[in-house]
């Protein structure tokens, strides 16, 4: 399919009423969704402007990590919202993308997937897609926050390379059913519309959805900072979407997402 095609296929799938529907951008190829979505923003690009791509070529995903995106087989989307507000109010932002993603996912494929704190869409123990959010700040204030978001959709067994093949699934291995990356392009741009809309005003709710579909919580978990790595328990999250932990000598401490990944105790989850 051509990429103007591409461009109005994924718009005809969006409701008529998502405002969203009229900032959409198209890449063919791309290096990343979020470093060009964070290079227009601080050119000027409007709230609610979104681009998908194809394929990245320099996928991010967090903490330095790279993110696979193939031609075709996935969903790579970023979003940039103009909140206008002190960072702080922002920090359960991931938590509130991982949210619209659940209720995106399942809307196209009946599959709600639950989320490994903070960032990864888990179905089963495996991982179906990534969130990277940033933001740019001046003067206490947000001037942009990027959301990106990728979902792995068509792919099969084979095709993820060796070192991700027994930890990733796509939409496709869970469901057997082959939902077209337009298709949940377009529901993943009406649920983060409307997740934009109750962002502050329904904050204790999003927190909650998030918590319930949290498989981290309650789990054996480790601790991973560049140089430590430290086992314990995932007890709670705070109303931002810090991770409240309890090691073995009874302490507790509360782990903010920029610092620190957690895995699970015995693998990946
Ligand atoms: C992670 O798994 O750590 C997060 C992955 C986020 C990937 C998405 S794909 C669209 C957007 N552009 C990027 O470069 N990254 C995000």
């Amino acid at each position: 399919m051509i990429s103007i095609d591409m461009k109005e296929t994924i718009r005809s799938y969006i409701h008529a009423e998502c405002p969203w529907r009229d900032t959409l951008l198209w890449f063919p190829t791309i290096d990343s969704t979020n470093v060009q979505a964070m290079k227009l923003a601080s050119e000027g690009a409007p709230h609610g402007t979104v681009l998908i791509a194809g394929h990245q070529t320099q996928g991010r995903g967090r903490l330095g990590r790279s993110f696979q995106s193939p031609e075709g087989t996935g969903v790579y989307l970023s979003v940039i919202l103009r909140p206008d507000c002190p960072p702080e109010q922002l920090m359960h932002l991931t938590c509130a993308a991982g949210v619209a993603m659940m209720e995106a996912v399942e809307a196209v494929s009946g599959i709600r997937p639950q989320v490994k704190w903070i960032n990864d869409l888990v179905i089963g123990s495996k991982k179906l897609g990534g969130i990277l959010t940033q933001m740019s700040v001046d003067k206490g204030l947000v001037r942009y926050a990027v959301i990106g978001i990728g979902i792995n959709c068509l792919q099969q067994e084979g095709d993820f390379p060796p070192e991700i093949a027994g930890l990733a699934t796509s939409l496709s291995m869970a469901t057997e059913k082959a939902i077209k990356p337009e298709v949940l392009a377009a529901a993943m741009v009406e649920s983060l519309q409307k997740m934009s809309l109750r962002l502050f005003s329904e904050k204790g709710q999003i927190m909650e959805a998030y918590k319930q579909n949290c498989i981290t919580l309650g789990k054996d978990i480790q601790v991973l900072r560049p140089d430590t790595i430290r086992p314990g328990v995932a007890m709670d999250l705070d109303e931002d979407g810090g991770l409240v932990v309890r090691y073995p000598d009874g302490s507790q401490e509360t782990v903010s997402s920029g610092e620190v990944s957690v895995r699970g105790m015995y693998g990946y989850v």
